[in-house]
């Protein structure tokens, strides 16, 4: 939500802060805009759309300077309300990252002061803020922000003193190290064309940052805070020949499975499971993509454990009182910053719940709120559509499902054997596309279709749906098979094809039935099943077989064949498909 940068150093500032935002263009896209100080005054350029090039002559050779680019939230995208915003003098530039609750309220008594605003956001009354305080720029962001209420990550800069200062509380924010020069930026693929020496800022931070170094203080106390190495490299964030990004990262997948049973199981399953010590149920929070990773997880823990699993939507978990004093709550988010699972999480952890995290991204917000983490090893995913960091999720789940099964040693060895053929089959699947390539440009033509599954499949139709939704715009839902003549029904017909994952497990006989009916109300069925069903063929119009799997790893492979179909089908129609319209990666607003 928002991208955020700032360069202080030796090169154009405008050169990396555009190379930087480019990065960080996944994170919004609605707008973009660079400040940059030049002798005495500020020099601005702000538009709507994606991020273009600047002239070198607008900019020189200035070597401080910040960029932002927007998610809007307060104040429909246009040049006025892009980033960053001014002070009445324009001596002072902010970009801003998050949403300032009461900021209403504090423009009002500005307003009242004599300030003039000219957008509609609530990121220029911070410049105002700035602006209205006495001394250093330092002191004067620290008044600022201490009036604010609300989630921010705030980069500052003015021609009148040679530093960047900058703070975060609830947005993400880090500091990037290199040799006689500094960054700042939301997000660490932005600056790993510079340096991989990173700072994670924490909510409370501040950072004053000059040509000579950074001092850090937390609530106006000096802090140090570790430098870390960023484990990603700049090919990780890149195209690397691909069309896409999505394409890219659907294409990664093996890899990933590789990396993250790597990072867990050698002869045996090395997790350390003592998080589930005690507990009386396991309690998944999340979003999105990574909600539907919870239900997989749900139904592989509960088989192999016998311990509940209860899925929550994060951002209806607060509006419950369910007790949760003996539960283990985990939350499951690729990005680590996505607002609607954090607030989750720390409230369950205010009621004396033990936290989990499961994540994709080193030093990110939730790791702070957990007791315990759980890395997925994804690698960077800037694809807005999330696919290789669900499937290293499902993964680690499957890791987490075998490690607290009471299986015997044998049993569980034949899992990880299992487990590491499944990069392999994967690689068949992306082989072997040209099916679901032939499928795509069926699919494109219609308006709207259904997914459907049973047991395990279930999640994998959600998944399927919102990944065919939020990349192609076609309106598809995801069903249990059982729920359609429930009501959906009334929707089917020959303009309303369903998709149905099934796998030859007790769900396959009353999934075939499912088909049957569907059949009988016109709609053309287009199945994924596995290469030893040779039943489905019978009952359905198209057929894409996946390699045979043992069923906990059934979703593993269905959503991969699903994934490169929403891709097809979207290219078909000529989507923006790494960046969906409305849509961004990282979602730091609830
Ligand atoms: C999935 O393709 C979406 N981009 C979205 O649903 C995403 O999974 C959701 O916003 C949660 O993100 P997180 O895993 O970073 O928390």
């Amino acid at each position: 939500m928002c991208g955020i940068v700032g360069y202080i150093g030796y090169r154009k500032a405008h050169m990396v802060i555009i190379n930087a935002l480019k990065r960080l263009e996944y994170r919004g896209y609605d707008s973009w805009g660079v400040a940059v100080v030049q002798g005495n005054k500020l020099d601005i350029h702000k538009q709507v759309g994606a991020i273009g090039e600047i002239e070198s002559q607008e900019f020189g050779e200035a070597t401080l300077g910040i960029g932002h680019t927007r998610w809007a939230t307060h104040g429909k995208p246009s040049d006025v309300n892009a980033h960053p915003h001014l002070d009445c003098n324009g001596n002072i530039a902010v970009v801003h990252n998050g949403i300032i609750e009461n900021y209403l309220s504090l423009k009002n008594d500005l307003m009242k002061e004599g300030h003039k605003f000219v957008s509609e956001t609530d990121t220029e009354i911070i410049a105002h803020l700035i602006e209205k305080n006495n001394g250093s720029l330092e002191n004067a962001v620290f008044s600022a922000i201490s009036v604010l209420k609300g989630s921010y990550a705030v980069v500052v800069i003015s021609p009148d003193e040679r530093k960047i200062v900058a703070c975060r509380n609830k947005s993400p924010l880090i500091l990037g190290v290199g040799d006689g020069e500094f960054f700042v930026a939301s997000d660490t693929p932005a600056i790993l064309e510079y340096t991989n020496r990173v700072v994670y800022l924490e909510d409370g931070d501040t950072v004053v940052i000059t040509d000579s170094g950074y001092e850090i203080k937390n609530n106006g106390i000096k802090v140090e805070r570790m430098v870390e190495l960023v484990p990603w490299s700049l090919d990780d964030a890149e195209k690397s020949g691909y069309e896409h990004f999505m394409l890219k990262e659907i294409h990664e997948t093996p890899r990933v499975i590789e990396e993250t049973i790597a990072g867990h199981v050698s002869d045996t399953i090395e997790l350390d499971v003592s998080f589930a010590a005690g507990i009386s149920e396991l309690v998944f929070v999340a979003c999105g993509t990574s909600l539907h990773a919870a239900i997989v997880g749900k139904y592989i823990i509960e088989e192999m454990s016998g311990i509940p699993v209860r899925v929550e939507y994060a951002s209806e978990f607060n509006y419950h009182t369910t007790p949760i004093s003996r539960s283990l709550v985990v939350g499951i988010t690729q990005s680590g910053e996505t607002a609607d699972t954090l607030e989750a999480l720390r409230k369950a952890k205010g009621n004396g719940a033990r936290i989990l995290a499961i994540t994709n991204v080193l030093g990110s917000s939730v790791t702070r709120v957990a007791d315990y983490v759980i890395y997925t090893r994804a690698g960077p995913e800037i694809g807005v559509a999330a696919t290789k960091t669900f499937i290293a999720q499902l993964v680690a789940l499957c890791l987490v499902a075998l490690k607290l099964s009471m299986l015997p040693r044998s049993e569980l060895e034949r899992f990880i054997l299992e487990m590491r053929l499944l990069p392999e089959k994967i690689r068949k699947i992306l082989d072997e596309k040209e099916k679901i390539k032939e499928i795509s440009e069926i699919l494109a033509e219609f308006d709207n279709m259904m997914y459907i599954g049973r047991g395990i499949a279930f999640p994998v139709a959600l998944e399927g749906a919102l990944k065919m939704k939020e990349i192609s715009y076609i309106h598809a839902e995801g069903y249990p098979a059982g729920e359609l003549k429930h009501g959906p029904f009334a929707l089917l017909g020959e303009k309303t094809p369903v998709i149905v994952c099934i796998i030859r497990d007790e769900t396959y006989d009353i999934t075939l039935s499912n088909i049957k009916e569907v059949k009988a109300r016109d709609s053309p069925v287009f199945a994924f099943s596995d290469e030893k069903d040779r039943e489905i063929d019978k009952y359905v119009d198209y057929a894409v077989k996946t390699p045979e799997v043992d069923r906990i790893f059934a979703p593993i492979v269905l959503s991969v064949a699903l994934q490169l179909l929403a891709y097809y089908t979207a290219r078909v129609k000529g989507c923006e498909i790494d960046k969906p319209r409305h849509l961004a990666k990282s979602v730091t607003v609830e």
